[in-house]
């Protein structure tokens, strides 16, 4: 959209992002990455990209949909320290349960994207009852540390005994337990089971993220 030439690096890859910043393609520079990949159950560290882009006096850009409202101190994501980042968008859809999104950045970033970005200038605005819920969301999300704790406790009492039935998930910080094809297809049968006992249990697998092998729960 921003008609810049895109260079893709490896996961979460340090060193190849060190290595594509130093190709000679000319311009601004701009780092795009999310800050939690919810099907990978990783993320970046945000301060060695920080770094990485000074030295190249590059902008990074830090996608926190999956990451508001279940990281960090009142649930402000994984990007919480302002100077790490020059411009963060946050969906309002996933942790927060409304709908639409934001953009932090400084005054004039905004304004450009509220005048320049087409595909927020050709959309249809949120109606005033969405932001209405959305508020009320926020409040509920800066007050909820005491849940994040306990859904990261029980991620990780799930991660456990998965390990203990012999069906070892990736390691991960956070909700997400990535395992593989063939267990997301055994695991999926189960979870049935596991809804009947009051559990919040979700399979994403192949179907919808074909080139990738997880079960996120
Ligand atoms: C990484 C990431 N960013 C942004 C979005 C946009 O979310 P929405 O269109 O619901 O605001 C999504 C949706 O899944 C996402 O996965």
């Amino acid at each position: 959209m921003g008609r810049a030439e895109v260079v893709v690096v490896p996961h979460c890859d340090l060193a190849a992002v060190s290595a594509a910043m130093q190709s000679p393609i000319p311009g601004r520079r701009w780092l795009v990455t999310e800050s939690y990949f919810s099907m990978d159950g990783d993320g970046p560290d945000l301060g060695a990209l920080r770094e990485i882009c000074n030295r190249a006096g590059a902008a990074l850009i830090v996608d926190e949909a999956h990451a508001l409202g279940v990281f960090g101190p009142r649930g402000a994501g994984r990007a919480q320290r302002r100077a790490w980042f020059r411009c963060s968008d946050r969906t309002l859809s996933k942790a927060l349960g409304a709908q639409g999104a934001f953009v932090s950045g400084a005054a004039s970033l905004c304004r450009w994207l509220w005048n320049r970005a087409r595909s927020f200038v050709f959309s249809t605005g949120i109606s005033p009852w969405i932001c209405d819920v959305t508020e009320t969301a926020v409040e509920l999300a800066r007050a909820a540390d005491a849940e994040r704790m306990t859904l990261m406790g029980n991620a990780r009492a799930l991660r456990e005994g998965l390990s203990r039935q012999g069906l070892v998930p990736a390691p991960s910080f956070a909700p997400s337990c990535p395992s593989s094809s063939a267990t997301t297809v055994l695991l999926s049968a189960g979870l049935s089971v596991w809804q009947r006992m009051a559990y919040w249990c979700r399979r994403s697998g192949p179907q919808r993220c074909p080139k990738a092998e997880r079960v996120c729960g």
